[in-house]
Parts: C-alpha cells; sequence; structure tokens
C-alpha cells in the first residue's frame, strides 16, 4: 500500500511545475511583512540526491529539471529562473555548484517562510517520515507530523496568522485520493475561506482529472484555476503523460507569469507531444 517513495521522481517535470508554482505563491506571500502559514500534507523526504539509487532508476530529472538547469538564461522567464535560483540555493548550501540534489515541497516552503511564519509537515510513509523529521529539524516553529495530512492538517484551521498556503501532493496511488482533494478542498475552504490552496495531480487517466474538476466546481468554492503541462496525449497505456496544478485563490500575478512559463516549458523540456492548458476554472 505504501509503495510510493518520491525519490523516484524527484525534479521530473511534474515536479519542476510544482515547485514553480508553489515557489512564486511562497515570494508573493512573502510581499507582504504579515506572517503567515504553510501546511503541507503530503510532504515527502523533503530533499532528494539525483546520484542515489531511485532518482538513477529511470533518470526522470533529466526530462525535468535537467534541460532548464543548462537552458540559456537569457531566454528564461522570470518565475523560471527564480525557481531555478532556489534550486542553486539549496545546492549551495549543501555545497555543491553544480546539480546535485533536489529540495522538495518543505524545503521550498522553509526557505521562504518568515521567521514568525509556521510550517507543518505531514508523511505517512515510515521512512521517508523519518528522513523529513531529520531534515526539517522539527522546533516551535516547524512541524513533522507523521499520519494522514488530510486529517491530521484539518486541526490547523483556521490560523491565528489568518494567512496561509496549503499544498496537497498526494502520489493518487490510492484512487481515493481524487475524492479526498475535493472534500478536503470543500472542508479547509469552510474553516478558512482565505487559504491559498495548491493540489498536484497526474494526467493518468484523463476521466479522473475531469471528475476532480467536477468536484470542485460542485463545491461552491469560488477563484480555481488549473495549469496543467503534459509531455504526450492522454493516454491510457503510457503512465503519466502530464500533470497539473490546481489552485484555489491565486495570486492575483500568477496568470501573467503562466502565459510566459507554460509555452517556455512546451518549448525547453523534451517530450513527444508537449502542450498546457491554463483556465480559471471557477471565478472569483
Ligand atoms: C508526491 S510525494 C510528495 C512530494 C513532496 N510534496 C514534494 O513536492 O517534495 C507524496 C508523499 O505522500 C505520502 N503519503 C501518501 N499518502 C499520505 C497521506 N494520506 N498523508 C500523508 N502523506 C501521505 C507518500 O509517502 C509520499 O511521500
Amino acid at each position: 500500500m505504501l509503495s510510493y517513495r518520491h525519490g523516484f521522481h524527484a525534479g521530473n517535470h511534474a515536479d519542476v511545475l510544482k515547485h514553480l508554482i508553489f515557489q512564486f505563491v511562497l515570494q508573493y506571500m512573502g510581499e507582504k511583512e504579515r506572517p503567515y502559514i504553510v501546511v503541507d500534507t503530503h510532504a515527502g523526504a523533503g530533499a532528494y540526491k539525483l546520484e542515489d539509487e531511485f532518482a538513477q532508476k529511470n533518470k526522470e530529472f533529466e526530462t525535468g529539471i535537467g534541460p532548464l538547469w543548462n537552458a540559456d538564461r537569457a531566454d528564461m522567464p522570470k518565475a523560471v529562473a527564480e525557481y531555478l535560483d532556489v534550486v542553486a540555493k539549496f545546492n549551495k548550501e549543501d555545497g555543491f555548484d553544480d546539480l546535485v540534489l533536489y529540495p522538495g515541497s518543505p524545503w521550498f516552503a522553509l526557505n521562504q517562510l518568515p521567521m514568525d511564519g509556521k510550517g507543518f509537515f505531514h508523511e505517512l510513509h515510515p521512512t521517508d517520515f523519518d528522513l523529513l523529521r531529520q531534515f526539517i529539524r522539527p522546533n516551535r516553529y516547524r512541524k513533522a507530523i507523521k499520519g494522514d495530512g488530510f486529517e491530521l492538517s484539518m486541526g490547523l484551521f483556521p490560523p491565528a496568522q489568518k494567512r496561509g498556503v496549503v499544498i496537497i501532493d498526494p502520489p493518487y496511488e490510492i484512487k481515493d485520493d481524487y475524492d479526498r482533494v475535493v472534500q478536503y478542498v470543500k472542508d479547509v475552504t469552510k474553516r478558512f475561506k482565505g487559504a491559498v490552496i495548491l493540489i498536484w495531480y497526474p494526467v493518468v487517466e484523463r476521466y479522473r482529472i475531469d471528475k476532480v474538476e467536477q468536484g470542485l466546481k460542485r463545491t461552491g468554492v469560488k477563484n480555481i484555476a488549473l495549469y496543467e503541462f503534459n509531455v504526450a496525449k492522454d493516454s491510457h497505456e503510457r503512465g503519466m503523460t502530464g500533470s497539473g496544478m490546481i489552485l484555489v485563490n491565486q495570486p492575483w500575478k500568477l496568470p501573467s507569469a503562466m502565459a510566459e512559463v507554460l509555452p517556455y516549458l512546451v518549448k525547453t523540456l523534451p517530450g513527444d507531444n508537449n502542450d498546457f492548458r491554463a483556465e480559471q476554472i471557477v471565478p472569483e
């Protein structure tokens, strides 16, 4: 049941889309002086070595962050360059001038959170939880929480800080995850209306994404946007052909940034049939 290990996929095109948007949102939150919290419902291990046996198995980073790392900075949208700068900073802090390590969502959050901001990182897998705890070194501002992130995070809302980012990044190996993200958005927004919520999803079977979109529309939650990047046409036979991010209460600056980022990913990342979607699926 717990076979998913994010180490196999670290730095792939789905991580690029997810972390680039996450970084953009965190930066935007930091533009105001008021503190905020980050809730990561599915945090993973926190950091990944691209040389280890997991990442080397399929070398997914070679069709994700790899080509971006080597791309010409002069021709790059600002949001892509800023994301790469953060990955470079992560490597530098460990003494590497090159791309040796890839940070997970907890590090993007911790790197950007202000001193008085708080991070709550949930992980169910015992091995990844131990790695996560060692990685984030919990204190009163950053917590590693072992168990089901959907359930255990609910008590955090509404936060005293009244500002918060929630990132939901399940493996979707258990198909219930598709329904659970919809219910979770409904429950969080009931308690915490202004939450900025990010949901990652894989494009494996299109009808499941259609169902998530329909489910979200039915919740009555306003202001929902979707950004998707695909490397192949939809297919039931070839596994993940793309991935997307759904945002509730996205920063107003994100649509114009993504109007540059997505065409750039389409032309820069390898793929059989690259394309993208950028849609406001529920208006403000
Ligand atoms: C896609 S990975 C997370 C990657 C991470 N968010 C990142 O961007 O670096 C999904 C993680 O969720 C964990 N997981 C699966 N079901 C969970 C649940 N119900 N609650 C918390 N974690 C769960 C898996 O063990 C896995 O580490």
